[in-house]
């Protein structure tokens, strides 16, 4: 949700800054902009719709040779206002002296612009971000206030969320920056400063880290940081050493990282069994569980997973897992809902919050509500130090590398598999499963990444599917127990990737609605798998044969029957019934991802949507 880059130092800012927006152009794409100071402490802004190559092919024609002191960048995911230059950020205050990036929501935006209109200003974009710029020039020049103090008292002013990168002629050797709601952080490097919405902006040059929290405001000048609250206070905030197996990664060879992704899930599953739990007298150990200790886990009497998108997903994954192995109530919210509700909330349930990014605005003022009544934070995320971490009282990585693709692929399956990991914890804590079911089981989950790699390896026959299919307008997705979660991520992966309509669907709520969509011209996929309610599912499936629909199935490969009566049909590999959903969703990643491609779409930049949404 808008990427913001700032760089000071000697290297080639054009190049610094460009780069860095390229690594966070998953976090947006309508539009692209730059700001940067030359020798002569003049500012410099270039905007353009579209991605950030666009921006750099103008950057390089007017600016190839100019050298800059410090410069700040966006990519953007429009909010307020439609996708135009105007509104592309920087903006700029009226003599042009201020520039600013953000990020976020300035909620009383009409309140600050009324009042600036009275006082004789005239905004020409549509976005609640100009505001601040003339505000904060507004306070330096009337009130003779030095820019830190301007900048301060126009956020004091400001409802909302927010991360900004300012810079100014008025003080044309600093960037300026502040954090509240939405992510920011500073690289520290040998006499040269980096800004980031994450730390992908600059891991390429520094791992050391200055992580701002809420209502803090930053100087840096390229040797010294100072950190402020926004009453003007200094701010003690150490710089941490961020895990450098974070780097950036390039497509190697891959056509697009979804695809590259997908096909590294087998590697990325390993790497979470290898580095997300250590395996001790077959028991499991997180190493950042801190607060969820066996003993403290005996109080829990109550989950609630709470998460957005395929996070969601999983966690409804994760509901059945652990009543079925932990058997602890478990009930799994959309955040953006659960952030408005009333909770009833004892102080003996614990909260899990699933987030990729670790930054998802919902996911993180969700968990805010249990917390303040007592509730222990458990996260799962791929991201270090990312604000939800900051939040909680237990962490566990999905240890999946960066994934860059805007749909979740490799980090949805990691995410499955720590919370099978998690359910064999509860349920051991609880004396649930015996020494031999749990050696099994585990046994079982190491060959998972072959497994995974089995599916891979029938790419071609998926692709296949997906040319026959290619020009339906509409998808069914059905599934049962475990797996109709995979129907709702299926059926999510084609929407997001190819712009077909696609539902998925409790296989067994089909007569209480979707039947009746169903005809000759309606291709429905089942999850099928050889589980405890397969007979179940074929009844199903001969409900839609009956009434003429087109039959998919992802159905084990022991089954002999599926595929008699089924008109296409994928298989996975047989195993236990809770690993089904890490197979089953292999084959509708595929799919999705073939079928975009064949629409000759983007799949790693979707339209309209962004990987990390920090907004609400
Ligand atoms: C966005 C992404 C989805 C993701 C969701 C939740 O919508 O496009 O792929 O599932 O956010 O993100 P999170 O980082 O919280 O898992």
């Amino acid at each position: 949700m808008c990427g913001i880059v700032g760089y000071i130092g000697n290297k080639d800012v054009k190049s610094v800054v460009l780069n860095g927006l390229y690594n966070l152009e998953y976090r947006g794409y309508d539009s692209a902009g730059i700001a940067f100071i030359d020798r002569k402490e003049k500012i410099h802004v270039y905007k353009k719709v579209g991605k950030v190559s666009v921006l750099e092919k103008e950057v390089l024609k007017n600016i190839s040779n100019v050298s800059f002191k410090l410069g700040i960048g966006h990519t953007r995911w429009a909010t307020h206002g439609k996708v135009s230059e105007q509104n592309a950020h920087p903006h700029t205050s009226a003599s042009g002296k201020i520039a600013i990036v953000h990020n976020g929501i300035i909620e009383n935006y009409v309140e600050l612009k009324e009042f600036l209109e009275e006082k004789g200003y005239k905004l020409v974009s549509e976005t609640d971000t100009e505001v601040l710029a003339h505000l904060i020039e507004y306070f330096y020049t009337t009130e003779e206030l030095n820019l830190l103090t301007s900048f301060t008292k126009a956020l004091q002013q400001v409802k909302g969320t927010y991360a900004i990168a300012l810079i100014s002629e008025y003080e044309p050797n600093k960037i300026f920056v502040a954090r509240k709601g939405s992510p920011l952080t500073i690289g520290l490097g040998k006499g040269e400063m980096f800004v980031g919405s994450d730390i992908y902006a600059f891991i390429k040059y520094t791992n050391l880290v200055i992580y701002l929290n809420d209502e803090n405001i930053g100087i840096i000048d390229g040797l010294a940081y100072n950190i402020y609250d926004l009453e003007g206070n200094t701010i003690d905030i150490r710089p941490v050493v961020t895990d450098s197996d974070l780097m950036f990664s390039d497509l190697q060879g891959y056509r697009s990282y979804m695809e590259k992704e997908i096909f590294e899930q087998p590697l990325y599953l390993k790497n979470a069994l290898e580095k997300s739990i250590i395996i001790d007298n077959d028991d499991i150990i997180f190493p950042y569980f801190n607060f969820f200790s066996q003993e403290n886990i005996k109080k829990i009497n109550r989950i609630i997973i709470t998460a957005c998108g395929s996070s969601w997903n999983a966690g409804l994954i994760g509901k059945y897992l652990i009543e079925k192995l932990a058997q602890i109530p478990t009930s799994v919210e959309y955040a953006s809902e659960f952030r408005y509700s009333s909770p009833i909330i004892h102080q003996n349930d614990m909260i899990i919050a699933i987030s990729q990014s670790g930054e998802t605005a919902d996911t993180l003022e969700a968990l805010k509500i249990p917390k303040s009544n007592g509730a222990k934070i458990l996260s799962i995320t791929n991201i270090p130090n990312s604000s939800i971490c900051r939040e909680s009282d237990g962490i566990i990585y999905m240890n999946a590398n960066q994934e860059i693709g805007v749909a979740a692929t490799k980090t949805f399956t990691n995410t499955v598999l720590i919370l099978v990991l998690l359910s064999l914890y509860l349920a051991n804590g609880k004396k649930l499963l015996s020494t031999t079911k749990m050696k099994k089981m585990l046994n079982e989950l190491s060959d998972i990444p072959n497994k995974v790699q089995q599916i891979l390896d029938q790419k071609e026959s998926i692709f296949v599917l997906a040319n026959k299919y290619v020009t339906k307008a509409n998808f069914l997705y059905l599934g049962r127990g475990i797996n109709y979660p995979i129907a709702l991520e299926g059926a999510l992966k084609l929407k997001e990737i190819s712009y077909i309509h696609a539902e998925g669907y409790a296989a067994g709520e089909m007569k209480h609605g979707p039947l009746a969509l169903i005809d000759e011209f309606m291709p429905v996929i089942f999850v099928a798998p050889k589980d405890y309610l397969y007979e179940k599912s074929v009844s199903n499936i001969n409900e839609v044969k009956s009434r003429h629909g087109k039959t998919i199935g992802i159905i084990s490969e022991s089954d002999k029957y599926l595929p008699t009566i089924l008109d296409d049909y994928i298989c996975i590999p047989q195993t236990f019934d809770e690993f089904n959903p890490i197979l089953s969703v292999i084959p509708l990643q595929l799919f999705a991802y073939y079928v975009g491609t064949i629409r000759g779409l983007n799949v790693d930049k979707p339209r309209n949507l962004a990987k990390s949404v920090t907004v609400e």
